[in-house]
């Protein structure tokens, strides 16, 4: 086998290539808007670059590995889980490495919690409009899911949730506080009033806030992730969506008592204290999300958050003012609308779905950091020329 020699001049047009692609970068919930390269360079100047850190095991109980950024870990839990409800004191969580991470924590974590109180499995229920990785985690865990329909906005269906609810089992309930294409937010409190009137055997409840879990917290919508008011058990949010890192990572955050039900399967050589189901895990991760928790401040992410919410409306003003056909739920920064044609998906990295209620073919775009008003007057023109190229066909 031959190997390609290292070019530099490869590398450097493969860099270009990506930053001119971020550009138009607006169907994937990735905000391009990374501010990393002052980390960066205090990471290599400290030293860190030249050896190998790893958080295995649980940051809140000492490691007999110590090279790790556990310390970091856990201030990056504390400032993050009173902005969720949680108190500081009840609260475990770790920086996982992505959104499906902390999801497939979440619901592993609540079967293990749920067959402490009872010995009948489980049943996992979860909209049809939530992200395909917990279609994907129930498989791998073996269990029984049911999918329940949502209505026009992405939003659970609660009578259906109560028809579908198996009330002589354990109930696992994944809770989507923004679907991925729509941004539907699953209505806490109707699911809370069904499981009052029908209790089953046991309740746990994941909440899936992989994007916006990021800004809901820092806008006048906290409450609807507040886990001292909505009661469920676990939340799992995206690091690499609203809060702009470079590669997947994301935080999960349950309580000291679901905690308190899982095997760590004692392994004498991690001190007996590994949770988490990956063993070696990112210690990178949480240093960057400590320095940007102290380089941005709860101040700016509330501005961040306003002024994506702030711009999705702006989008959504100008469709319809193109009176092109489009959508966008009341909180929430994803605007989805007619599927355009082929060559404005590719140039603005489109994402694509069905919904024959809304007409067929669909496509969405999220409003990031990177995407103000002047490359929102640049899609449009897009479309605007797309209308024109269509109706002289
Ligand atoms: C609602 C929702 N949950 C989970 C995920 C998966 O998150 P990640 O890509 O961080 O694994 C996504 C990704 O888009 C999502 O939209």
């Amino acid at each position: 086998m031959t190997i390609p020699t290292f070019d530099i001049n490869c590398l450097n047009a493969f860099a270009q290539k990506m930053v001119q692609e971020k550009k138009t970068a607006v169907g994937f919930p990735c905000n391009q808007n990374v501010k990393l390269a002052d980390f960066y360079h205090w990471y290599a100047v400290s030293g860190l670059a030249d050896l190998a850190m790893n958080n295995v095991g649980d940051p809140r109980r000492p490691s007999l590995y110590s090279l790790n950024t556990h310390e970091f870990e856990n201030q990056v839990i504390d400032f993050f889980s009173p902005l969720y409800g949680f108190a500081q004191e009840e609260a475990w969580g770790f920086v996982t490495s992505s959104g499906t991470d902390g999801n497939n924590h979440g619901i592993y974590f609540g079967v293990n919690f749920l067959s402490s109180q009872s010995d009948i499995k489980p049943v996992l229920y979860v909209s049809e409009e939530a992200h395909y990785s917990i279609m994907r985690i129930s498989d791998l865990q073996g269990l029984e899911m049911r999918q329940i329909p949502t209505s026009i906005k992405g939003e659970m269906e609660v009578q259906a949730f109560e028809q579908a609810l198996d009330t002589t089992r354990p109930a696992l309930i994944v809770i989507a506080v923004g679907t991925t294409f729509k941004g539907g937010i699953d209505n806490q409190d109707a699911i809370d009033e069904v499981l009052t009137r029908k209790p089953p055997v046991a309740v746990y409840r994941h909440v899936d806030a992989a994007l916006f879990g990021g800004f809901l917290p820092f806008t006048e919508y906290a409450h609807l992730l507040d886990h001292s008011a909505c009661n469920y058990d676990s939340i799992a949010v995206s690091g690499h969506k609203f809060f702009g890192f470079d590669e997947p990572l994301g935080l999960f955050i349950t309580t000291n008592e679901v905690l308190a039900k899982q095997n760590p399967f004692q392994v004498s050589y991690l001190n007996d204290s590994v949770p988490t189901i990956s063993c070696s895990r990112s210690a990178l991760a949480p240093l960057k999300f400590w320095w940007q928790i102290h380089t941005t401040g709860v101040e700016g992410y509330r501005r961040q958050a306003e002024l994506i919410l702030k711009n999705a409306v702006y989008l959504k003003e100008r469709l319809d003012e193109i009176s092109y056909p489009a959508w966008k739920n009341d909180i929430s920064n994803i605007v989805y609308f007619q599927r355009p044609s082929d060559w404005v998906m590719k140039k603005w990295s489109l994402a694509p779905t069905e919904d024959k209620r809304l007409g067929g073919k669909l496509a969405h775009d999220i409003v990031m950091r990177h995407e103000g008003m002047h490359t929102i007057d640049h899609f449009i023109d897009d479309l605007l020329l797309m209308i024109d190229q269509n109706s002289g066909q």
